[in-house]
C-alpha cells in the first residue's frame, strides 16, 4: 500500500515510524514532515493545511490511505474531501471532529449525553461574560471556542484574570475568530491524565494510559506549552478507573457522536483531570493523536497500527486487540530558547549520531530541517527524546542519558518528566 501521513511534528515522526513497520506498506509519504522523518518516509513539500494540495498529491499518486495527524487539516474538512473522491483517510470528519474544533460544541455535547465536565456557560458576548464573572466566586478558566493551535485556554487565578482573559480572546481576538464565542468554566484541581482510544464509528479499543507534562518548567510551573514530555503508562491508574472511564466517558461519547449523525472515526482523545477522589472530569476532546503522549504510547504499542486504522475506517474494531509491552517508555522534548513564545531557529543539532546503537532509545523530530546532512532546529519543540525502560526509573535514566549527549545552543527541557509516576500513591 502507499500511505500518506500528513502533518510534520513529533506526533507524526512515530506515526511515520510505526507505519513503516507494516509490512503492508510499501511506500510511504510524509507532507511537510520534517528533518527526522525524512529517514523513514519520502517528503512531499505539501503544508497540512494545504487540503487541494494534498487532494491533488493523494489523486496523482493514487495512495490507499492517507493518514492524518493535526486537528486542523480534520476540523476543516480533510477527510471529507478526500472521501468524496473515493479515496481512504484514518481521521474523524468534518462533522465528528467539531468535538476539538468547537469547545462550546463539545461542552453541550458532554452536558446532552452525561459525561462529566466543569459546570460552564457560554458567551458570544464580552459584556455579558465580564458580568457574569463578576458575579461569580469560583476559580475559573477561559477558553476561546475555537482553535487556537492549544493556546486558547486561560487557567485563571482570579476574577480579574478572568476578566482580563475575556478582553485578551474576545475583545483584542487573540487568537482571531477563534474568540468569538468563549467557554467559561469552573476550575477543576488533581491529575491530568490523557486516555487515548481508536474509534470506528461504533466501537473503542483504548490504548495505554499516558500523562503529558504541560507546563514549560519542572515542578508544573511556568506557561501552558503542546506538552513537555509525556510518559506510559500511568501507573496509578487502576484498572476500576479505567473501566468508568470507558464507560462513563468513552463509550459515551462514540455512541453520542453516531446518535447525533455525526459517527466517529479515528482517534479519540479525552483530556482528563482526576480528582481527588478518584473521579474522572473531561477537560477537553482531541480529535487526534495527542503529542507528545504518541511517542511513548508507540514504542510500547505492539503489532500493526496500520492494521488497526484500516479496521477503524471499515467497521471491524470489535475483532481486534492491541498489546502493550509492559515496559514503561517516557519521551522528553527539547525546545527551542524561547518557546512558546517566539522562539530561536536555525541551530545546528549535535551528538545525535552518539545515540546509535543505544538499545530501546528513539529520537523523534519535531521542528528540525535536514541540510547538507547535518540537522537544524526550526520549530518550538525540536526533538522527544524517547526511551523504554524494565521499569519507569530505568526508562527516566535512559531518556535523561541520551539527552545530555544532544546539543544546541539555548536548548530547554524539563528535568523532572516522568516523575509523578514514580509513586504509585495519588501524587498530589
Ligand atoms: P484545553 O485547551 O481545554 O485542553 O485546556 C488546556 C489545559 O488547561 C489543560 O490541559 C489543563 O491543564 C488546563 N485546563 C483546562 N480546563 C481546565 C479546568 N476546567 N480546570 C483546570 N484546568 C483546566
Ligand atoms: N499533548 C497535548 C495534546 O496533544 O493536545
Amino acid at each position: 500500500m502507499k500511505v500518506l501521513v500528513v502533518g510534520g511534528g513529533g506526533r507524526e515522526h512515530a506515526l511515520c515510524w510505526k507505519l513503516s513497520q507494516s509490512p503492508r506498506v510499501q511506500r510511504l509519504y510524509c507532507a511537510p514532515g520534517n528533518g527526522g522523518i525524512s529517514e523513514v518516509a519520502e517528503l512531499v513539500p505539501i503544508g497540512a493545511e494545504d487540503l487541494e494540495g494534498i487532494l491533488k498529491f493523494v489523486k496523482e499518486e493514487a495512495i490507499d490511505l492517507t493518514v492524518v495527524g493535526p486537528e486542523a487539516p480534520l476540523v476543516r474538512g480533510l477527510t471529507d474531501l478526500l472521501e468524496g473522491e473515493g479515496f481512504r483517510v484514518f481521521g474523524p470528519n468534518k462533522a465528528a471532529s467539531e468535538i476539538e474544533g468547537s469547545k462550546a460544541f463539545a461542552k453541550e455535547f458532554m452536558r446532552r449525553h452525561g459525561i462529566p465536565t466543569a459546570p460552564f456557560v457560554i458567551f458570544e458576548d464580552p459584556e455579558e461574560a465580564k458580568s457574569w464573572i463578576e458575579r461569580s466566586d469560583k476559580p475559573l478558566v477561559v477558553k476561546a471556542s475555537g482553535l487556537a493551535a492549544g493556546k486558547g485556554t486561560i487557567v485563571c487565578d482570579s476574577a480579574e484574570e478572568a476578566i482580563q482573559a475575556v478582553d485578551y480572546i474576545m475583545v483584542q481576538r487573540a487568537f482571531g475568530e477563534a474568540g468569538s464565542k468563549i467557554v467559561v468554566e469552573e476550575r477543576l484541581e488533581g491529575q491530568e491524565l490523557s486516555y487515548i482510544a481508536f474509534c470506528d464509528g461504533e466501537d473503542i479499543l483504548p490504548m495505554s494510559t499516558s500523562q503529558d507534562h504541560k507546563r514549560l518548567l519542572d515542578g508544573d510551573k511556568g506557561p501552558n506549552t503542546g506538552g513537555m514530555g509525556a510518559y506510559s503508562p500511568v501507573p496509578f491508574v487502576s484498572a476500576e478507573l479505567e473501566k468508568r472511564i470507558i464507560r462513563e466517558i468513552m463509550l459515551p461519547a462514540v455512541r453520542g457522536l453516531k446518535q447525533e449523525g455525526r459517527p466517529y472515526k479515528g482517534v479519540l482523545y479525552a483530556g482528563l483531570m482526576i480528582d481527588r477522589d478518584g473521579n474522572p472530569w473531561v477537560l477537553e476532546f482531541n480529535c487526534r493523536f495527542g503529542d507528545p503522549e504518541t511517542q511513548p504510547l508507540l514504542v510500547r504499542m505492539q503489532g500493526d497500527i496500520l492494521e488497526v486504522m484500516l479496521a477503524c475506517i471499515e467497521g471491524r474494531l470489535a475483532e481486534l486487540q492491541i498489546g502493550w509491552d509492559p515496559s514503561p517508555a517516557v519521551c522528553v522534548v527539547m525546545a527551542s530558547r524561547g518557546y512558546p513564545g517566539p522562539y530561536e531557529k536555525g541551530k545546528e543539532i549535535r551528538g545525535l549520531e552518539t545515540l546509535e546503537g543505544m538499545p530501546d532509545v528513539w529520537v523523534f523530530h519535531a521542528g528540525t530541517v535536514k541540510r547538507d546532512n547535518r540537522y537544524l532546529t526550526s520549530g518550538g519543540r525540536v526533538l522527544g527524546v524517547t526511551a523504554k525502560g524494565r521499569d519507569l526509573r530505568e526508562a527516566i535514566r535512559k531518556a535523561y542519558e541520551a539527552v545530555s549527549r544532544i546539543h544546541w545552543e539555548g536548548a530547554h527541557y524539563r528535568k523532572d518528566i516522568g516523575h509523578k509516576g514514580l509513586n504509585e500513591a495519588w501524587p498530589s
